[in-house]
């Protein structure tokens, strides 16, 4: 499909030069940031713990491998975009302290399997070989511009008025900066179109509820969150459309998201709703025919047993904690890439080129 950029250059150098001032902007109390999930500084990388907002905004640095393995796992930095550029640093800070490339990318790889971002970003390093810090934050860079572009595309399913869902944190923090399947909205918004967001709280680690809502309030969206399973009773009723982000698409279009996106496609298909999937192409895993092939991480079960630290359930009870679920591709819309906005269909074709 044509993007907007060649349907109408003057539009799109207007557009851009627009879109180009926004980035995660950060209220404090010291007043106004612009900051990236992660970044490079001063010899390190640098990132914003995720863990610890909305209470706190600390950034940590990251001065081996083995620690980004470790900010990877313990999801400091988290979402498919941000964990590949987490990757492509943990490999810069390898090579500069003179560790084996090799060896860094199995320690990496081995953090969290089902985002393929992580494998991409890790393998182009591998076959990058020298500089890579400044490989890294190119890598880094381009993320971002992919997800502008997504933005800026995106933002045309979304009309005046609309009412949308999204499930866990697919906005700047997931991305480096800007969003996958905030993206769109944050466009739409910033050029004067009214909008509500239902924001799924996403349990069991409230990416929902602790970022998107945080992301949306620095934004100034208007947006409620709701518990998980309030979502079928507003898609009944108010949703206009879904937009959610994906860690692995296959070549059918089957993809895996947060555990929870299923059974909202499910709900949304059954209710008429459009559900979109907003991911750049370094999600899409040209390996996989299908989703079946999508291997899910499961987490320790201590995040489904206590919340903020506090158990919920009996001291007896065992718990269940997929990280991910797989959505059959006949529940996807459209898929929103930086190359356009697809069909399920046209997906093998837009890879293949
Ligand atoms: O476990 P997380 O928080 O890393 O999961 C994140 C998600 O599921 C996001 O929706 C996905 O990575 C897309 S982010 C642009």
């Amino acid at each position: 499909m044509p993007s907007q950029r060649q349907a109408d250059p003057i539009l799109f150098v207007l557009h851009s030069a627009f879109i180009c001032l926004i980035s995660m902007r950060v209220r404090t109390k010291s007043g106004p940031l612009d900051l990236r999930a992660i970044w490079w500084e001063d010899g390190a990388a640098k990132a914003i713990d995720q863990r610890l907002l909305p209470e706190k905004l600390e950034i940590v640095t990251i001065k081996t491998h083995q620690e980004m393995a470790d900010a990877i796992s313990e999801m400091t930095v988290r979402g498919a975009p941000s964990i590949g550029a987490a990757g492509a640093y943990g490999m810069a800070l390898a090579q500069q302290n003179g560790i084996d490339v090799v060896d860094a990318a199995r320690v990496l790889k081995a953090t969290r399997p089902t985002a393929h971002d992580l494998f991409h970003a890790v393998d182009l390093m591998v076959s990058t070989g020298d500089g890579l810090v400044e490989a890294a934050n190119k890598y880094a860079d381009s993320i971002v511009e992919k997800c502008r572009l997504m933005g800026e595309l995106g933002s045309s399913l979304i009309e005046d008025g609309m009412k949308i869902l999204t499930h866990c944190n697919a906005g700047a923090l997931a991305t480096v900066d800007f969003g996958t399947a905030l993206a769109p909205i944050r466009v739409a918004h910033g050029s004067g179109k009214s909008l509500f967001v239902f924001v799924d709280e996403t349990r069991p680690r409230f990416q929902g509820a602790k970022l998107t809502a945080w992301e949306l309030v620095n934004e100034g969206i208007d947006h409620a969150v709701i518990a998980d399973n309030a979502a079928g009773h507003y898609l009944r009723s108010e949703v206009d459309l879904v937009i959610v982000g994906a860690d692995r698409i296959a070549m059918n279009g089957d993809f895996a998201n947060k555990i929870g996106t299923y059974e909202k496609a499910v709900l949304a298909k059954e209710n008429g709703v459009p559900l979109y999937v907003a991911a750049p192409v370094s999600t899409f895993d040209s390996l996989l025919t299908s989703g079946d092939g999508i291997v899910i991480e499961q987490r320790s079960p201590d995040e489904v047993l206590n919340v903020n630290g506090v158990r919920i359930a009996p001291v007896e009870s065992a718990a269940l904690n997929p990280a991910f679920d797989v959505t059959p591709a006949g529940y996807v819309s459209g898929f929103v890439t930086e190359q356009g906005v697809l069909k399920p269909n046209e997906l093998a074709k837009m890879l293949a080129e």
